[in-house]
């Protein structure tokens, strides 16, 4: 019998389903010809802005750029500290330490890998600007111990929520939480094509409430610029590409049933695995906090033995992934910030431990089945 090969991740299925849309989308940006900051971005930016129930949205050119455009539109450079967690994707540290500014890591919480708010008042500095959480995997970090703080210390705060559009922070019965980029002062996604609503190359999009931030984001990703070829400031060249965000108001329209099938397939996880959560010492699926809406960006598991149950899985033709194997304090480009192992210990475990297993919209569930029952598979002949 031919083994089922399950990749990690797979674009095409929904490439598919919205094949024809796409490329009258395009089409229509090739006849305008309008290929910097056409039509199509201000139409996206009103409905990113109004999906994460902020005033302003700006397209920029990537989440790495998002964070960095909203750095710069605080203020934030040289010698300034960004408090922010070191078990992240790089491009949160990468762009405070790019204008000069200095990262301060602070460890993660062990269950959602969020920032842990208990953590952050001892790190804070005369020179603390900004608070820099990233509501890592889709899940929002617990953001009101953070406003206090922010509050009481005259901070900033920055969401890094490129992997959590649409993630909702404390859900109340009967009202909404509060959605990813509209808690902090500014808020940053990515488009990056993996994300739960991927261009066709990199993209990205800053959310604020505060229309001078919106202002200064908007000015800072033209050079500056005002009017043309008059700068203000210095600032980059970081607009959101016409073509891109065509793609992204397609694509756009399905993000809530799209969301919905990721969270059908958390749960399904979570029930397929319910047998071997009291039988394997150490495995863990992901919680949720406050009943949030997590919208699944990753599903990750805590496995133990990691490395080996990944090869192993890799034999049996699952993909998997890691995110992430380093955290950011051990990094070699950050050695200047003369961090070492021990320091945080919750991130470094983490690192150790997690494991991504496949989850997107279309995951057919014999897959889904698939890479549980080789999971269980491994652990018992572990034990025997
Ligand atoms: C947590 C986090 N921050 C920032 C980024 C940077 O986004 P981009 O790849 O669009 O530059 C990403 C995504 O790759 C991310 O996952």
């Amino acid at each position: 019998m031919m083994k089922i090969k399950v990749p990690f991740f797979d674009l095409t299925a929904q490439f598919k389903s919205i094949e024809a849309e796409i490329k009258s989308a395009l089409d229509e940006v090739f006849k305008t010809q309008q290929f910097i900051l056409g039509p199509p971005i201000q139409a996206l930016e009103e409905k990113i802005a109004q999906y994460c129930r902020t005033q302003y949205a700006m397209g920029v050119s990537s989440g790495s750029d998002a964070l960095v455009l909203s750095l710069m539109a605080l203020g934030i450079g040289a010698g300034d500290e960004v408090l922010l967690p070191p078990f992240t994707f790089f491009a949160t540290a990468g762009s405070v330490s790019r204008l000069g500014a200095i990262p301060v890591f602070v460890d993660i919480d062990p269950e959602t890998f969020n920032i842990d708010p208990s953590k952050i008042e001892e790190k804070i500095t005369s020179k603390t600007k900004a608070i820099l959480p990233v509501h890592l995997f889709g899940q929002c970090t617990d953001m009101d111990p953070l406003l206090q703080i922010a509050k009481t210390k005259k901070l900033f705060i920055i969401e890094d929520a490129a992997q959590a559009l649409g993630a909702e922070y404390k859900p109340k019965s009967g009202s909404e939480g509060r959605r990813a980029g509209q808690i902090g002062n500014l808020g940053c996604f990515s488009f990056y094509p993996t994300k739960n609503l991927g261009a066709f190359g990199d993209a990205g999009m800053v959310v604020t409430d505060q229309p001078d931030f919106s202002e200064k984001v908007r000015l800072l990703r033209v050079h500056g610029s005002q009017p043309k070829y008059f700068h203000k400031s210095i600032g980059i060249n970081s607009r959101l590409d016409t073509m891109q965000a065509a793609i992204l108001l397609v694509k756009f329209k399905y993000l809530e049933k799209w969301t919905l099938e990721r969270q059908k397939k958390a749960e399904r996880y979570q029930l397929l695995f319910q047998d071997a959560l009291s039988s394997v010492n150490g495995l863990r699926l992901p919680t949720i906090q406050y009943q949030n809406r997590h919208i699944f960006h990753q599903y990750v598991i805590r496995a133990p033995e990691r490395d080996r149950l990944k090869k192993y899985l890799a034999e049996e033709g699952i993909g998997t992934d890691i995110y992430y194997p380093l955290p950011l304090h051990l990094q070699e480009c950050f050695s200047f910030l003369k961090y070492k192992r021990g320091d945080f210990p919750t991130s470094e475990r983490a690192a150790e431990e997690v494991l991504a297993l496949p989850i997107y919209p279309e995951l057919p569930e014999d897959h889904q089945t698939l890479v549980v029952d080789r999971i269980k598979a491994f652990y018992k002949k572990n034990e025997s």
